[in-house]
């Protein structure tokens, strides 16, 4: 592409970063990832993946190509292009970009003449512009716009889907000038099937934060209707499908144990966290994390209340929890909500176990628990919560099991249990 040694550098090799470095060395561009974390960087260089999406072998052959992975920041200096896909979780419930500052800190150290920085990481409107470009332009003296290149690219990759890949989903791109979105839009264009231009950072920021936002409070309307069909003995699953035949104007969303991930519980804080500076809450995303963030207590009401009618008592019973990543056929447990569940349930001297066969250990209340092996003797618990619906649980026949069964995904279909 260019008289650099490297076509792209991508730092932070995770659930973003990683395929992308991929789908880049297949396009045949030469790539660098670089991580903090030499574990990380040592282990994929053995061609072992931590990443669910990305098998052993893909990355094996990938390694085959021209592509490398590095601790070493000085690689930065020699990349024409760098993609920035580090975390930007909550600490104390505030955005923290102090990833995203560290990383730039990394490239501003080795900028170049005629280099293009491209943030991916999620984050709220005006970071690019007013923490990133300020960042490299302090510490390298070059001038974005005229000696380096930048712009903001979000994220759509969603773990465990097939159907739409990293290749496959349009990708929304921007620049803080015309010759930056030029530049950037050439790049993906060279990775990634379509390539969605918007005017400005701030713009492409804000697309991810909308469409995170839109999950959020959809959920939770499904979820607060749920818990008001309950009330009024109908049945919300009937509704949803019934609902869903309407070929226009309705997108169904399903009721659940809460929202998980690093993505929908995290993003509308980012931008509330925004609009609270020009004093405005967003009160359609408070409310609706309100709500999601009540359903783990509310599933926990209804185990209590399903046991109590069979007149098993809640202390001392025996709970398994099918599943505890925040979706189906994933292992990532970041902010599920199987985390509250089971903290609730363990306050109340339940006797928890689990089974996830994506997920071997889970730490809550700063212990570990193991998954069970195998799912076998079902009957021997007082109650089945099943939490994710992991492919897997389909091979159950749940109708020979004795236990109470609660399936808060209602993706089961059970003739014995209670859904949400
Ligand atoms: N996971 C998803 O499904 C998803 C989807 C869309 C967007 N996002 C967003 O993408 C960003 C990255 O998320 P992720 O899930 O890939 O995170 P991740 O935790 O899986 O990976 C991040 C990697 O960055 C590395 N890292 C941290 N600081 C670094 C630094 N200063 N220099 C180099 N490496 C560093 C970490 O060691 C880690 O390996 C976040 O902003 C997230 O919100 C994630």
């Amino acid at each position: 592409m260019s008289n650099f040694k490297q076509d792209l550098g991508v730092i932070g090799l995770g659930y973003v970063g990683l395929p992308l470095a991929i789908e880049a060395a297949n396009s045949s561009l030469k790539v660098a990832g670089y991580d903090i974390n030499e574990d990380v960087v040592s282990n994929l260089s053995k061609s072992q993946s931590h990443v669910e999406d990305i098998s052993d072998t893909v990355l094996e052959d990938a390694l085959k190509k021209e592509l490398f992975f590095t601790s070493d920041s000085k690689v930065l200096g020699e990349c024409e292009y760098i993609v920035i896909s580090v975390p930007t979780p909550l600490t104390d419930y505030q955005p923290d970009l102090s990833y995203v500052e560290a990383a730039t800190k990394s490239i501003a150290e080795n900028l170049k003449n005629g280099q293009v920085v491209i943030l991916e990481s999620t984050t709220y409107p005006g970071t690019t512009i007013e923490i990133v470009q300020p960042i490299l332009e302090n510490i390298s003296k070059l001038k974005a716009g005229e000696d380096f290149f930048l712009g903001y690219s979000p994220e759509r990759i969603d773990p465990g889907n097939n159907e739409w890949t990293f290749k496959n989903t349009p990708k929304i791109v921007s620049g803080i000038d015309k010759k930056s979105l030029e530049k950037i839009s050439k790049f993906y264009e060279l990775i990634i099937d379509q390539v969605v231009e918007v005017s400005g950072t701030r713009e492409a920021e804000m697309v991810k934060l909308i469409e995170n936002t839109y999950r959020q409070v959809n959920i939770a309307m499904v979820n607060e209707l749920a818990i008001l069909s309950n009330m009024l003995d109908i049945d919300i699953w009937e509704v949803v499908e019934a609902a869903k035949t309407k070929p226009f104007g309705f997108q169904s969303f399903r009721p659940g144990p809460g929202v998980g991930g690093h993505c929908i519980p995290i993003d509308p804080k980012y931008l509330s966290f925004k609009t609270r500076q020009v004093g405005q809450p967003v009160r359609f995303v408070e409310l609706a994390q309100e709500i999601n963030n009540s359903m783990p207590n509310y599933v926990v009401a209804r185990l209590s209340e399903l046991m109590n009618k069979n007149e098993i008592l809640l202390k001392n019973s025996k709970i398994l929890i099918l599943g505890v990543a925040y979706k189906k056929d994933i292992g990532d447990t970041r902010e599920s909500p199987a985390l509250d569940i089971i903290k609730s349930l363990l306050e109340k001297s339940v006797d928890i176990s689990f089974y996830d066969p994506h997920v071997d250990e889970l730490v809550v209340n700063k212990c570990s628990i193991s998954s069970e092996e195998k799912m076998e003797n079902l009957s021997n618990y007082d109650l089945i919560l099943i939490h994710t619906p992991h492919t897997k649980f389909h091979e159950i026949n749940f109708e020979s099991v004795n236990s109470l069964i609660f399936d808060s995904t209602g993706s089961f279909e059970i003739s014995n249990a209670e859904r949400i």
